[in-house]
This record gives C-alpha cells, sequence and structure tokens, in this order.
C-alpha cells in the first residue's frame, strides 16, 4: 500500500551504499547507463553523496543526519528496520525493499544447524580433535516437531525444507494464515506459548516492528520444554539477555543464531562462549549483486511508467 504522500518517483542520480559498490555500480551501469551514479561503502558517504543524490540502494542507512535529496531508497536487504530504526524515514520518502527470495538460502542455514545440533557434530569435532572415541546415541530429525514464527517467504522456505526431513511443521503468523501445503498446523501470534511448549525447534524469521520486537521473550522461553531456538530473522525480536537463563533453566536446550540486537555480538556477550549456543556472523541469507540490481531495476521500471510496485514496504505494517 503507498503511503499518501509517497508517490512514484523515477530518479537520474543514484547512490550506492555497500561494501560492493563498485560491482553493483557496474551492474547497473550496464543496464541503465542513461543513469548516473555514485557509489562508496556505507558508512563512507558524505553528506555531499545524498545532497546530490536522488535515490539510493543499500541494506544500511549511512550515519548521517539526514537523507539530503534521497527521495527513494530501495534497501538491498529482505528486513528494511535499519530505515525504520532508530529514526523512521519521512513519510513521503519512497521504501522499497529486495525482491530477492533469500528464503533457500536462510533455510539451509536453519537446516544446518538443527542437524549440527541432532547430530551433535561440535562435540564430535572436538572429540576428534581430542583422538577419543566417544558413541553416542544421535537424535533424528524425522518425527520432531517443528515451530516456525513468522510464515512468509523465509518461514515457508524454512518450514519446506524441515518438513522434507519428516519433521512435523507448525507455522505462527500474525494473522494465523500460511502455506497449508507446507504448515501442518497454523496458529496466531496470540498462541505463540501454547505452540512454542510442543517445539523441539523454535525458528524465528520474523522482520523487525513495533509489534514483533522482544515477541520471543523470556515468558515465551519459559513456556518452551528444552526446544533449540534458532533465530535468522532480527535480534531484537528475541529477548537476548533471557537466553543464557533459559538454557540454565532446560526452558532451551541450545541456541543457534546468526542475528543480534548489537552487530558485531559485543566481546562481553556471554553467549560468546557458552557451548549450547552456536554464533554465525549474520550470514543466513546474503544479498547478490544479480539479486540488489533486479529488484532496483524492476521497482525503477515501475516508478517511470508512473505505477507503484509490490516491493512497496507498507508503512504501517512495517515490512
Ligand atoms: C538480511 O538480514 C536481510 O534482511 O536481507
Amino acid at each position: 500500500m503507498t503511503s499518501p504522500s509517497a508517490v512514484p518517483f523515477a530518479p537520474r542520480r543514484i547512490v550506492i551504499g555497500a561494501n560492493a559498490h563498485a560491482e553493483l555500480e557496474q551492474a547497473l551501469r550496464a543496464a541503465r547507463p542513461d543513469l548516473e551514479f555514485r557509489g562508496n561503502r556505507y558508512t563512507d558517504l558524505t553528506a555531499d553523496d545524498l545532497a546530490w543524490g536522488e535515490g539510493y540502494v543499500g541494506f544500511k542507512r549511512p550515519p548521517l543526519p539526514s537523507m539530503g535529496n534521497i527521495r527513494w531508497v530501495h534497501c538491498t536487504g529482505a528486513g528494511v528496520d535499519s530505515w525504520l530504526y532508530p529514526d523512521e524515514l519521512p513519510a513521503d520518502l519512497l521504501l522499497t525493499r529486495s525482491s530477492e527470495s533469500f528464503g533457500p538460502m536462510i533455510a539451509e542455514w536453519a537446516l544446518a544447524r538443527a542437524l549440527a545440533f541432532s547430530q551433535q557434530l561440535v562435540d564430535l569435532a572436538q572429540c576428534q580433535r581430542l583422538h577419543r572415541w566417544a558413541p553416542r546415541d544421535i537424535a533424528t530429525l524425522r518425527g520432531s516437531k517443528a515451530v516456525i514464527v513468522g510464515t512468509g517467504d523465509v518461514g515457508t522456505h524454512v518450514g519446506r525444507h524441515f518438513a522434507a526431513m519428516g519433521c512435523r511443521v507448525y507455522g505462527v503468523s500474525r494473522t494465523g494464515e500460511g502455506d497449508a501445503s507446507v504448515f501442518s498446523t497454523m496458529a496466531e501470534v496470540s498462541a505463540l506459548k501454547d505452540v512454542a511448549a510442543i517445539a523441539d525447534w523454535l525458528v524465528v524469521t520474523l522482520p523487525l516492528t513495533a509489534r514483533t520486537r522482544g515477541l520471543i521473550s523470556r515468558e515465551v522461553m519459559m513456556s518452551c520444554r528444552g526446544a533449540i531456538l534458532i533465530n535468522a530473522g532480527r535480534g531484537a525480536v528475541v529477548d537476548e539477555g533471557a537466553i543464557p537463563d533459559a538454557l540454565d533453566k532446560g526452558w532451551l536446550k541450545g541456541a543457534a543464531l546468526d542475528v543480534f540486537q548489537e552487530e558485531p555480538l559485543p566481546l562481553e556477550s556471554p553467549l560468546w562462549q557458552d557451548t549450547r549456543v552456536m554464533i554465525s556472523p549474520h550470514i543466513s541469507g546474503l544479498t547478490t549483486i544479480d539479486g540488489a540490481a533486479a529488484g532496483f531495476l524492476e521497482c525503477l521500471a515501475a516508478f517511470e511508467r508512473g505505477e507503484s510496485t509490490r516491493w512497496l514496504v507498507d508503512r504501517a505494517r512495517q515490512y
């Protein structure tokens, strides 16, 4: 839904804020030699760049007081929270999100973590280093219960991967709706605690919005009975500070976390040295140059026709 004052706008001068800005600029220039581009790491962009530009392509907001003359931001990530927090972009500024499907990659990341826990890969690697022959019982994913919180594109792909392993897959979403061919049972967020109680795997794939912030609270963890928490959404969706206690109390048996309230995860976080926690540095779903370019070009083409696009962020929903 277009917010009332955000009208399609076709920029001629585009600022690219990304580590891979040179590659992205090359791809965009090849497709649209009629446009002008300036690129840099988003942290190295200047107020002058943003005063020059009309459109912006990048995942994160440059650390500058304003977006200058930028009238359209195309976020190259799935989650647009960097453009909503701590300050929301003005409502008359167009905000679109990536068209790239991160679901397949994040699903492999989540499945790899579940298998690493069930197959005890970390402990076995440690035993190998110590030349220790250590037989043990190995659990299978088959027959276990996966609760996927967030049943959009990412959650649906994750659910499909767990279902393929023989898990029973439950979905939790705002509306209680989800793909019935993937989720054997769907629940609304209001029933989260009840569903969490049956989870062997509690997989979070939610974007960060006013509604989802802190959703996986201490109370939700308390209702778990030895689940493994797997978070590929956003760190702030989970009460990160409650995780060590939830592990000690046995509410959670383990956690695999790709996203954190603060990134990089601060050195003093107790999560680093907790052997029940598997940490990865926000790499579960990576933006590609082709995907970033395609999404931007699709939105641009729509705006040039004076039309809106399905990738326009609904400011009320925040995704
Ligand atoms: C990564 O976290 C993304 O939102 O694409």
